[in-house]
C-alpha cells in the first residue's frame, strides 16, 4: 500500500484535478486541490468589494476568512465562513481574479500553512498545485509536473465546458495563456517544475493512461 505524498503540479488544462483524482482513488489516498483553495480566498475578496489588484486589502480580506476545504477524492467541500461555494468557484469572475488574489505573498503564506497542516493530518496524499513540489512539499515522495501542449489544453478545457465555436476555443485558449504568464512569471512561488520532479506530458495519452502512468510513478517509487 502507499503510504507517501504525490504532488501534481503544472500548468491550467493539463487535466490535473482529473488525474488528481484518479490517482488517489486508485491509491486509496487523501486528495487536496490547492487551486481550490485560492478559488475560494477569491470568493471572499470578490464578496467583500475588495479589488483583487490592491494586495493590502486582498491580505486583510483572506486573513479574516474562514477558507475550508475537504481531504476526499469523492466529494468536493469549499466552503467560505461555512457557506459551500463549490460550484461559484469555477466561474468566470473568480476564473478571472484568481491569479492576482494567488501572487498576494500574505495570502500564499496562510493557505500554505494550512495545506501543510492539512497533509499532516492526512495521511496518504496526492496534492494538486502550482508549488506543491517546489515550495508546499519538498520532501514529497513523488513530484509529478504534468504539462500539454497549448492547443491540446484549450481543447481540453473547451470539452469540459461543452464549448466547440472555433473563436470561442480561441478565447479559452487565450485566457489559459493570460493565467499562465502570470502564475509562471510572479514574485512568490512561481509555476516551474522541482528540479526533482518528473515531467509527464499529457498531450497525446488519454486520462487513463496518465493517471496509470503517474500510479506507476508513485508504487515504484515507494
Ligand atoms: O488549479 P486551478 O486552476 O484551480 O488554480 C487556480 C489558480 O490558483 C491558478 O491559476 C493559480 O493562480 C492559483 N494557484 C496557485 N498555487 C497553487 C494552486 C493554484 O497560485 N498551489
Amino acid at each position: 500500500t502507499f503510504r507517501g505524498q504525490v504532488t501534481l503540479d503544472g500548468p491550467s488544462g493539463t487535466g490535473k484535478s482529473s488525474v488528481a483524482r484518479g490517482v488517489a482513488a486508485h491509491l486509496g489516498a487523501a486528495y487536496l486541490d490547492t487551486g481550490a483553495m485560492y478559488r475560494a480566498a477569491t470568493v471572499a475578496v470578490l464578496d467583500a468589494g475588495v479589488d483583487p489588484a490592491d494586495a493590502d486589502a486582498v491580505a486583510r480580506t483572506v486573513a479574516a476568512a474562514r477558507i475550508e476545504v475537504g481531504t476526499d477524492a469523492a466529494t468536493e467541500l469549499v466552503q467560505v465562513d461555512g457557506v459551500d461555494v463549490a460550484a461559484r468557484i469555477r466561474g468566470v469572475e473568480v476564473t478571472r481574479a484568481v491569479s492576482a488574489v494567488s501572487a498576494v505573498p500574505a495570502v500564499r503564506r496562510q493557505l500554505v500553512d494550512q495545506q501543510r497542516a492539512l497533509v499532516a493530518s492526512a495521511g496518504p496524499v496526492v496534492v494538486e498545485g502550482r508549488d506543491i513540489g517546489t515550495v508546499v512539499l519538498p520532501d514529497a515522495t513523488l513530484k509529478v509536473y504534468l504539462t500539454a501542449s497549448p492547443e491540446a489544453r484549450a481543447q481540453r478545457r473547451a470539452g469540459q465546458l461543452g464549448i466547440t465555436a472555433p473563436d470561442e476555443v480561441a478565447v479559452l485558449a487565450a485566457d489559459l495563456r493570460r493565467r499562465d504568464e502570470f502564475d509562471s512569471s510572479r514574485e512568490d512561488s512561481p509555476l516551474r517544475p522541482a528540479a526533482d520532479a518528473v515531467v509527464v506530458d499529457s498531450t497525446d495519452l488519454d486520462q487513463q493512461g496518465v493517471v496509470d502512468r503517474v500510479v506507476e510513478l508513485a508504487t515504484s517509487t515507494v
